[in-house]
């Protein structure tokens, strides 16, 4: 339970699949879709996925019809997922239907299903990825999917700004928003401090000296959008609702679980005024409940489609 080897960040990745699937809100994605299909029916449209993780955004985006002519760059700050998108796109790919081919080390092209696309995987840092690009490199479209939260989307909008076309779209989903819920409840005094304390971890979490997340980043976005001059176009709500039926979790979903209740674990272990015993025993129970089916657990998200104001640079 508590040892770091048996979680592994690109199957939390694969196993949360399938619970994006059912969590992104439909509104958003339709709007999106229907702008897409209105305004890139005949010329390929480029595509920029930041925090783009083992590339299940991408494989969505063809499953759910979004892309037809379309260059797609994808990238992650972290080496072993975009390893881990070069090994499973060309399966998955193939396995749907589309002829695949390798046209470079990093870049793949997928043809077939009235559909083409070429694929470009980059392991790179988004802020460096941005002072790379000129202007010449601009965007039609960029999504981040369950990134914004993790880093400061106040000081992130303007540089994503800068790397999309005028009248660019953005597409923001599973933007954390302040609420976890796990049931049943162990003991809800003790329950709801550690959501508050957790929630606090995002709050403080500082990378390279400058602050990088926020708990309620969902409801935060309207006013960062409003004050970069961002129209909002579409949101909704994308809460991951995660339980077991009568055949137990869906698909990979109760690594999921485990995954979400041991970075609990990691995140609150060292939290000074926190009785280490009682936590650790609390989080023995939550896995125990993922064990017994029980646990179910809810996270409050948003998701958000925005247009960069045509007369912005
Ligand atoms: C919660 S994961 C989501 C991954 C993927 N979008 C998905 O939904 O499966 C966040 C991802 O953002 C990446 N990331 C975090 N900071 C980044 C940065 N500054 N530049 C690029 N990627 C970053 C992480 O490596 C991680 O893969």
């Amino acid at each position: 339970m508590f040892d770091e080897s048996n979680y592994q960040f690109t199957r939390y990745l694969s196993s949360k699949k399938s619970v994006d699937d059912r969590s992104l809100n439909r509104v958003v994605w339709e709007k999106l879709r229907s702008l897409i299909a209105l305004e890139h029916s005949s010329n390929p449209m480029t595509v920029l996925e930041i925090g783009a993780g083992i590339g299940t955004m991408f494989e969505r985006a063809l499953e759910w019809e979004l892309l037809v002519k379309a260059n797609y760059t994808a990238i992650d700050a972290m080496k072993e997922n975009i390893e881990e998108a070069k090994a499973r796109v060309p399966g998955w790919a193939y396995n749907v239907g589309y002829s695949v081919e390798q046209i470079a080390d990093n870049e793949l092209k997928l043809s077939g299903l009235g559909r083409e696309v070429k694929l470009k995987l980059d392991e790179a840092d988004f802020f460096e990825f941005a002072r790379r690009n000129d202007v010449t490199s601009r965007w039609d479209v960029i999504i981040a999917n369950a990134f914004l939260d993790l880093v400061d989307a106040g000081r992130t909008l303007p540089i994503t700004l800068d790397l999309l076309k005028p009248k660019g779209l953005l597409y923001f989903t599973i933007n954390f928003d302040g609420s976890t819920v796990l049931e049943p409840e162990i003991d809800p005094e003790f329950d709801a401090f550690i959501e508050d304390l957790y929630h606090r971890t995002m709050d403080d979490r500082v990378i390279d000296g400058a602050i990088s997340g926020d708990s309620r980043t969902g409801r935060h976005f309207f006013k960062i959008a409003r004050e970069n001059g961002v129209e909002i176009l579409e949101s909704g709500s994308s809460d991951w609702t995660v339980f077991a039926g009568k055949a137990g979790y869906r698909e990979d979903e109760a690594y999921f679980l485990h995954f979400i209740i041991h970075t609990m674990y990691m995140a609150l272990k060292n939290s000074p005024g926190l009785d280490i015993h009682k936590f650790k025993n609390w989080i023995e129970e939550r896995h125990s409940q993922i064990e017994n089916g029980k646990l179910v657990y809810i996270a409050h998200q948003l998701d958000f489609l925005c247009r960069k104001e045509p007369l912005r640079k």
